[in-house]
């Protein structure tokens, strides 16, 4: 197979071959690659606050049991009966002390175990002396900042090592307030007819800003938010491992620390207090960073975290090389100020909310890629060079989402050279 990122630093140019977008057998080995080795999100600790607290999820194609035990500790279980396979739970999320298996009611402690099966005589006095009939747990489940990844792979690398400069990123959010801070329940899910990849990219694409939501800059100076010439510009990081961020100042309010006319006097006094906290916690120049500048990051593969008019957790499931489905959290300071709190919910939904002024614009832009792939074979590569002339790109470069790519590349194509399991070599 001819090779499908290419990398120029000559000429300069940077290249995806548009297959990747399309292909069955790429998708395929994406799911073996990717989806079973890279640590992927499930969820944050603060969805699950109580003991008996669950909720289902779907990570990487598996259907999963995002659980707080009764012991209290955080587990992930595979929501598939060992009986004969059925799901166990079916409701979205709840609190239970029981898993009770519709089918033959089969019922499963808060922790996975095996309690209880009608006919009991039927099945020897050592049934289950090994646990093989528990709820099966994801045996790699680890957690940085109370944001809680899982692992298929057994012998992955640990997962503050994956997350490596990423995790300054994180911590940048995790910081935000002194009490912590948590997911405002419920999530927001739709779906785009378009490849994960391209929601990847997009995440961290700041070129497309201007272009694609000229309304939303216009609405946001009606309201005292004007552009001024340094605003949209930052810095755009490769950050290794195929994470990426891009960081820059912005017209817009932060909830965390910038102030826009239309928010008030009373406004203004609560965002002051909010900044002279963190300023006794970091420091100026660290509470400077949090409160003023906006970070838009891509966890490879599939988790974006965006601090920027509010702040969004995105994951996106692949469901066929054409087609992904989105759940979007917003996050926010644990006990804010409810005014506060009314207008990051605001700010989240006019923009990146489903139907915002962003992402139903960023949809149909990824949209029309995946349509501008289809059956147009002969036009068969995407550049993503911009930038490469400049020592630092800067955040509306592409430097970040050939961080993504590169990462790809070692991934896939890799995996295409390593040999199939079971073949003999020559
Ligand atoms: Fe669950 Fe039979 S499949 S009890
Ligand atoms: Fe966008």
């Amino acid at each position: 197979m001819e090779k499908l990122v290419v990398e120029n630093k000559v000429k300069p140019e940077f290249k995806v071959h548009r297959s990747v977008f399309t292909d069955q057998e790429i998708f395929e080995r994406e799911k073996k690659e990717i989806f079973s080795k890279c640590w992927l999100f499930v969820g944050h600790e603060s969805e699950i606050p109580n003991n008996g607290d669950f909720i289902r999820r779907k990570v990487g194609g598996r259907n999963l049991l995002f659980t707080r035990s009764s012991d209290g500790v955080i587990r992930v279980l595979y929501n598939s009966c060992p009986h004969r396979g059925a799901l166990v739970v079916r409701e979205e999320k709840g609190n239970s002390k029981v898993f009770r298996c519709f089918y033959h009611a089969w019922s499963f402690k808060n922790d996975g175990e095996l309690v209880g099966m009608p006919g009991k005589d039927g099945f020897s006095e050592t049934f289950n002396c090994d646990g093989s009939k528990n709820l099966k747990e994801v045996t790699r489940m680890e957690s940085y900042r109370e944001f809680v990844f899982v692992n298929f792979d057994n012998n992955a690398i640990l997962l503050q090592e994956y997350l490596g400069n990423a995790k300054e990123y994180i911590d940048l959010i995790a910081d935000q307030s002194e009490l912590g801070i948590e997911v405002l329940l419920d999530p927001q899910e739709y779906s785009v007819r378009a490849n994960w990849k391209l929601l990847a990219e997009n995440s961290v694409d700041s070129y497309h800003g201007m272009p694609t939501h000229k309304t939303y800059f216009d609405i946001v100076a009606t309201r005292g938010g004007e552009l001024s010439k340094d605003d949209l510009q930052g810095v755009g990081l490769d950050l290794g491992n195929g994470h990426a961020v891009v960081e820059y100042t912005a017209p817009w309010g932060r909830p965390v620390g910038k102030w826009i006319p239309a928010w008030g006097e009373e406004g203004k006094r609560e965002i002051e207090e909010i900044t002279r906290k963190l300023e006794s916690r970091f420091g100026k120049e660290r509470a400077e960073r949090i409160t003023r500048k906006n970070r838009n990051l891509l966890i490879f593969p599939n988790l974006v975290i965006n601090d920027i008019m509010a702040v969004t957790i995105r994951t996106f499931n692949p469901i066929e090389p054409g087609y992904m489905e989105v759940t979007g959290y917003a996050l926010a300071a644990k006990a804010e100020n409810p005014d506060f709190r009314r207008r990051r919910n605001d700010n989240f939904l006019e923009f990146i909310g489903p139907g915002g002024f962003a992402t139903p614009d960023d949809n149909e832009a990824l949209e029309l890629c995946q349509e501008g792939f289809l059956n147009n074979q002969e036009v068969e590569w995407n550049d993503i060079s911009k930038g490469m002339i400049r020592e630092q790109p800067v955040s509306n470069d592409e430097e970040q989402m050939r961080g993504f790519w590169r990462k790809y590349d070692e991934l896939i194509s890799n995996a295409e050279l390593k040999p199939e399991e079971g073949s003999v070599g020559i």
